[in-house]
Order: C-alpha cells, then sequence, then structure tokens
C-alpha cells in the first residue's frame, strides 16, 4: 500500500508522536492524570476507537462475522479504532497485534487481549460448578490464579470470567460456568476467583483484569432456555440476583460485562438501572462495563433498537462502555454525537474507565508486558499448574451415596469392570468452555485408574456421540444403538465391581446448551440398568456440567458420586478418591431434582401460606413429586462421619452475635467437613426463606478429632433489600441451624 521509505517515514514520525504523547502522559502524576493527558490530545473517532472491542481473527465464540470483515478489521487496527480484541491468545499473535497498533496508529494506545479464561487457560482445573463443590475458598482462589499466570504468559491480560449468575434452573446450560444456587456461596466464590485472576497487582505481568459477568438476570432466563427474558421482581433481583456483582465490585473487579437477556423489559445492556444507577452511581464502580458478543446489535432483534445507531445511542447512553462485535459504536457513535443524540461526555466518561484500566495494567509503561516467549514456554502446561488442577479437581467431587461401604476401593482390588463410553473420553472433562486449551488433553478415568491398578477391564457399552463434537455444533447423540450392551453386560457378570461413568458430554453444558430433560442422554441409562440385572456393585461417577435427575440410581446404586467435569487433572483425581488416597469433601453447590418438573428447584424457599400440612390436600406440593430435592444443596459425604453437638448462641452483642458448635470426627479416616450454618428471620416486612446459608467454614479433623468452629452474624448477615433497594436489618427472632447440609443440623435461636 505505502512505498518502503514512506513507510519507513510514517514509522518514525509514528514512534516520534507516540514518544512525546508517552512522555507528555508521563509527566502526569496519578493514573486519572494521565488519562485525563491522553484523552485531551484524543480526536472523537480515536475516543470511540477505544469503545470498539473485535473479535480476533481465528477463533468464535459467538456468531461468526460477516465475509469481508477482517480486513476492514486489520485497517480500523492501524487506525487506532479499537481498544481491545477478544479471542486473540499466543504470544506471536498478541505480539503481532500490539506491535500494529502502538508503532502504526497515531497515539499508539496498547490493546487489551480478552479471552474466556473461564477456569484454567491451557491446564484446565474443573468447572466453575465444580469448584464451587469444593467450598474451598483458597483451593478456588488458587485456581483462577495459576489461570491468570498461564493465560497472561500466553499474551492475555484480561479474562470475562468470575460469571456470578446465580440460577436455581439446571435446564440452563450456564449454570456449569456459575457458583450454583446460593447468593451467599456465590459472594464468596466470586470474590475468591477475582482475588485469583487479578492477584494484588494488576501492573504484574502474571496478574490480569477480571470480569463480573453478566449484568444481570442471565441466570433466571425464563424456562431455563439461553438468551431467554428474565422477568423477576426487586426482592429476588437485590436479595438474590446482584450481591455477587456488588461482592465483586467491593473486591475491586475491573470490568462487568452485561448480559444478553432483557431484564424486566429492557435489554441488560441498554439498562440505566443496572449500569449507571446501580453499579456505578450507587455502588462505585470504577471500571468499566463490555457488552456481551453483539448484545448491542440484538437489541434490535429484541424489538427495542429500531437500528444499529439507534441501539449505539441507547447502549452508550445506559452505561455499556465498550462494544463487543456489534460494530454499533465503530460505526455509529461519531455521527449520533455530530447530531447531538449523544453527548460527547458520555464518551469521555467511557474512554476514562477504558484508558484506565489499561494503565493500571500497566500498559503504557511496556504494551508488551505480557508477551514473553520464555515465559510462555516456561509457564504453559507446567507440572505445578498440573498439581493445582488436580488438587482442586479432588476436592470439587461430592459423594451422593456410599452404601454397603463399596468405597474407598482396595488398592487390591480385583476384577475391576469399568463401563461406560465416558470413561475413555478425554475431551469431556475439559467442560464446554475449553477455548484456548487443546482438545483431548484430560486425563480420562480409565487412565486415571491405570495409576492405580492394571487389574481392570473396560467395556464402552455403547457410542455416546456420533459424528463431530464442537463447540460451534450442536451434538447427535446416539439414541438407539445398544450392540455393545452384550460385551458390557457379560464383563459386569464376571467382576466383583463395576465402575460406571455416566453422563453428559461435555458440550451438553455450557453456552446455548439448554436442556428439557435431566436424565442421562442418549442409551446410557438403559446401560446402567442392564449391567445393574447382573451385578449390584456398581460404583456410578457421574459427569455433568449440570444437576441431573439421578432417581433410578438413587434407588439401586449402592455409591454415587459428582465428578462434574473436572478439568485436565480429572482421572487422577477420581482414582485418588476410589483407592482411598483422598477422602471426598465437596458439597453440592445446586439442589438434584427429583423430577425436572421441580426445576427452578432452590433449598431457600419462602414457607408460603400453606406449608405442609400432613393429612390434608390444601398445601403447596405436587400431587405426583415431593417437594423436596433428592439431593439437597449442601450436601455431600466423607469416608469419615462428623457429629455436630454442643450448639452455643451468644447473643448478648447484637451487632456481632456468636455462633459456636462442636464437630466431631466419629471414625477411624481424618476428613474435611464443610459446617454451614443457615439463619431463618421468622417475621419481617417481607417474607423471609425458611433458611439462608450465612456462613460456612471448611475443616480438616483427624480421626476422632473434636473441633469448636464459630460464627459471627453482622447486619450483613441478618439484613436484607427491600424493594426499593436499601438494605434494612430488622428486629427480631432468628432460628439458627448449624450442620452438615441444608437439610441436616443442629438448631438453635436468638432474638435480634
Ligand atoms: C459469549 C458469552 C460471554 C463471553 C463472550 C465472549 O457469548 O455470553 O460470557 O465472555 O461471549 O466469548
Amino acid at each position: 500500500m505505502f512505498s518502503d521509505t514512506l513507510r519507513q517515514r510514517l514509522l518514525v514520525f509514528s514512534i516520534g508522536l507516540i514518544a512525546m504523547t508517552t512522555s507528555y502522559i508521563a509527566s502526569a502524576d496519578t493514573i486519572d492524570d494521565k488519562v485525563d493527558a491522553l484523552l485531551a490530545k484524543m480526536t472523537l473517532p480515536e475516543k470511540i476507537g477505544q469503545m470498539n472491542q473485535y473479535n480476533g481473527f481465528w477463533d468464535v465464540t459467538g456468531p461468526a462475522p460477516s465475509e469481508g470483515d477482517a480486513e476492514k478489521k486489520f485497517s480500523h487496527l492501524t487506525q487506532g479504532l479499537v481498544g481491545s480484541v477478544l479471542n486473540v491468545s499466543g504470544v506471536e499473535q498478541v505480539r503481532e497485534l500490539q506491535k500494529l497498533v502502538v508503532e502504526e496508529s497515531r497515539l499508539g494506545i496498547p490493546l487489551m487481549f480478552g479471552l474466556d479464561v473461564i477456569h484454567g487457560h491451557k491446564t484446565l482445573s474443573p468447572i466453575p460448578l465444580a469448584e464451587a463443590a469444593s467450598w474451598d475458598l483458597q483451593a478456588i482462589e488458587k485456581s483462577a490464579r495459576v489461570a491468570a499466570i498461564e493465560s497472561s504468559a500466553r499474551g492475555i491480560n484480561w479474562t470475562f470470567a468470575p460469571m456470578v449468575d446465580i440460577s436455581r434452573d439446571a435446564r440452563w446450560g450456564r449454570v456449569m460456568e456459575g457458583a450454583g444456587e446460593d447468593t451467599y456461596l456465590g459472594q464468596k466464590v466470586g470474590v475468591a476467583r477475582v482475588k485469583g485472576f487479578q492477584g494484588e497487582d494488576l501492573s504484574k505481568p502474571d496478574t490480569i483484569a477480571a470480569t463480573a459477568k453478566h449484568l444481570a438476570g442471565y441466570g433466571f432466563s425464563e424456562a431455563g432456555r439461553d438468551y431467554n427474558l428474565v422477568d423477576v421482581g426487586n426482592y429476588t433481583l437485590y436479595n438474590v440476583i446482584l450481591p455477587p456483582f456488588k461482592s465483586a465490585v467491593d473486591a475491586g473487579v475491573k470490568t462487568v460485562m452485561n448480559s444478553f437477556n432483557t431484564l424486566n423489559g429492557v435489554p441488560a445492556t441498554a439498562s440505566k438501572l443496572l449500569q449507571r444507577d446501580i453499579l456505578k452511581t450507587q455502588w462505585g464502580f470504577d471500571g468499566f462495563i463490555i457488552s456481551d458478543w453483539a448484545s448491542t446489535k440484538e437489541m434490535i432483534y429484541h424489538g427495542y433498537s429500531e437500528d444499529l445507531k439507534h441501539a449505539a445511542e441507547q447502549a452508550v447512553k445506559a452505561g455499556s462502555d465498550m462494544d463487543m462485535e456489534s460494530y454499533a459504536y465503530v460505526n455509529h457513535l461519531q455521527e449520533l454525537v455530530q447530531e447531538g443524540k449523544v453527548k460527547e461526555s458520555h464518551i469521555d466518561d467511557a474512554v476514562r474507565r477504558i484508558l484506565k484500566v489499561k494503565f493500571e495494567l500497566g500498559l503504557f509503561d511496556d504494551p508488551y508486558r505480557y508477551v514473553d516467549d520464555a515465559r510462555e514456554t516456561e509457564q504453559v502446561y507446567n507440572a505445578a499448574h498440573s498439581q493445582a488442577a488436580l488438587d482442586m479437581a479432588k476436592r470439587s467431587i461430592v459423594m451422593l451415596k456410599n452404601e454397603q461401604n463399596l468405597l474407598p476401593l482396595s488398592k487390591e482390588q480385583k476384577k475391576i469392570a469399568v463401563i461406560g463410553p465416558l470413561a475413555e473420553d478425554k475431551n469431556s472433562p475439559l467442560g464446554s468452555w475449553r477455548i484456548g486449551s487443546d482438545d483431548n488433553t484430560a486425563v480420562s478415568l480409565l487412565e486415571g485408574l491405570a495409576n492405580y491398578t492394571h487389574d481392570i477391564s473396560y467395556q464402552k457399552g455403547a457410542d455416546f456421540i456420533l459424528g463431530e463434537q464442537s463447540f460451534i455444533k450442536e451434538l447427535v447423540v446416539n439414541e438407539s444403538d445398544t450392540s455393545g450392551f452384550p460385551d458390557a453386560v457379560a464383563l459386569a457378570k464376571e467382576s466383583d465391581v463395576v465402575i460406571m461413568m455416566l453422563g453428559e458430554h461435555g458440550f451438553h453444558s455450557g453456552e446455548a446448551r439448554s436442556r428439557t430433560k435431566l436424565d442421562f442422554p442418549g442409551v446410557q441409562q438403559e446401560l446402567l440398568e442392564a449391567v445393574y440385572a447382573v451385578n449390584k456393585n456398581i460404583v456410578l461417577l457421574v459427569q455433568t456440567g449440570r444437576p441431573l435427575v439421578l432417581d433410578w440410581a438413587e434407588k439401586h446404586i449402592p455409591s454415587i458420586l459428582v465428578t462434574w467435569q473436572l478439568g485436565s487433572q480429572s482421572g487422577n483425581a477420581i482414582a485418588k478418591v476410589l483407592f482411598g488416597d483422598y477422602n471426598p469433601s465437596g458439597k453440592l453447590p445446586m439442589s438434584f431434582p427429583r423430577s425436572v418438573g421441580q426445576v427452578p428447584l432452590y433449598y431457600n424457599v419462602m414457607q408460603t401460606g400453606r406449608p405442609v400440612t400432613e393429612g390434608t390436600v390444601f398445601w403447596s406440593h405436587y400431587i405426583d413429586e415431593r417437594n423436596d430435592a433428592l439431593f439437597p444443596f449442601g450436601h455431600g459425604l466423607s469416608y469419615s462421619h462428623f457429629t455436630y453437638s454442643n450448639l452455643r448462641i451468644d447473643d448478648s452483642n447484637k451487632k456481632a452475635i456468636k455462633v459456636t458448635v462442636d464437630v466431631t470426627n466419629d471414625s477411624a479416616m481424618d476428613g474435611e467437613e464443610v459446617v454451614q450454618l443457615y439463619i431463618r428471620d421468622r417475621v419481617a416486612s417481607l417474607t423471609r426463606p425458611i433458611k439462608e446459608l450465612k456462613g460456612f467454614e471448611k475443616i480438616s479433623l483427624k480421626a476422632a478429632e473434636t473441633e469448636s468452629v464459630q460464627f459471627t452474624l453482622t447486619d450483613d448477615e441478618l439484613g436484607f433489600y427491600q424493594l426499593d433497594g436499601n438494605f434494612v436489618v430488622e428486629n427480631g427472632d432468628f432460628d439458627v441451624m448449624v450442620g452438615t447440609s441444608s437439610m441436616s443440623g443442629i438448631a438453635g435461636e436468638f432474638r435480634l
């Protein structure tokens, strides 16, 4: 396009100009001053460019852009019309694009490189729902730390995580990406992840900006159908949905992503209430908001925007600062400002927020801070990260049932049959959010077991998925071919114990993977029953991205563990638990239903005016199913056994009520227990749930050891939000329960 000489002159001129600009910025002392100094030099198109995010040129995580966009997008890079790219990773690719922008655009403002580092980057930890099942905040923070180290070594400086959407609906495919149904657990897990990603100093090369997403209500998509409308009252919005976002903001999260759904008729991307009024004004959020993939453009389909220009106007006015893959801002904001429809002050506010994060990331000190070939080689898939992934995975496994003490298996156990297509699957344990990692890199169950014993025989029993498996294609499930059953049954018949791994494929959950059934897809249930008919010593491993209906298994199968999708070290973690080298300690972060008809299902329900009234029909119930979960929130067994005693409550100080309980490991095996505290506000100005988690502590107890565990209840735990968003604490009587799950513990009470 340009002659070499002219190009060289342009390059020298640009470098000179950048040096001058940079030095000018350098002379300002605070980051805010530097931002203002830079902003003052920017043209309107350059400002708008910072608000524009393009997908990279290699991977997609949403509807792919139309043809011919790539060339235009590349030219925008050198014109300073792009503030960030997503789905570009790897030092070589990042360096190429960063160099283009820094050395060829007029002001050389560095790009941010965003990616969905949801549960690891190359080395994958368990899916977020599985990590939440560990209730181990230290392990969760460390897992995010490892993800930040590995992804930043490949040039990434921004992750679109943690997802802090609360959801009570297992039909929604993205429950795998959050921390489950409970707000309090969701707050704690979200904060741990933000801290892990961002570390203590965002300018360090191994820390990355985090994103609290999706603001707001996405987990309440009607009927569990992804991208569907959300219609909730202010009670649920303020008391269930928003607190995890507030906690993330208080923990210093640098960005927030809005969401695809409408909230009570308004697309979240255009919600001034959520973005300007609550997040930025009431909560004082000083980072920036990124839209979700093309969520600005999708307001046209919602019937909220006339066209892309109208959508751009609505979104920027509502406080959506950066536009991901809608091309709305880059194509229409300048015109809207010139027409007086959008104030330039809105643009300046958005750009200030974006530039501030870039300064905090250290990108102006060194645009290539995250670009280091040696670090990439040293950090990717390294042994320490695999060890962390293994540790996180074993802590995430939940043992639902273990009758006849079939588990742990003896290391001398002979004649072990392994049955089920997922047992050899090295892909599904990676879950659906594995972008950036590599397919078939998980340790399969078979491989993990082989590290313990070779007295194992395997039969798949049936194909699970037919044809190609990919994030952007629907799965085709084998619904009829049972030709492998006879061999599986024959093996089971001659074996002493059968380990069956059944459940979901990695792409059965995740974005755009809502289900109307919560059973084992395909012919797996038939396979389970066929094997059971000849051998009842079955250990069922449920590999899944969501709660499933396990009603038949619960009645027939002696040992059941939820192994979720445990990431790169899946098989090794499961083997450790099966052979007793790790005593399972996980607890359910979501209720497992008896029937899909119960969904949305959650433990912290309201009592209603018709609570259980045995012997009558006129109470809040189903005539064909129980109300309660098959396996409740907070449930999880151990090879140990824990008893609770001596609950004492000191409510002398109404601002710090002390609740103490003794926990004893009355077994012969050291173990860990998640001690959970639930409260109930009996009477209040708004009805309150029959119980709510307001404290938990994961403790280790040696065999026969007793430990006193103390919780402190303050206004934060005892109060609630009124319909206008005000937080109140009301006097009255409270019930307390401390125990091993939401359904089992010892009770007490106090008066506020
Ligand atoms: C996706 C998801 C969002 C993700 C973004 C970028 O559609 O909704 O969570 O961060 O697009 O991949």
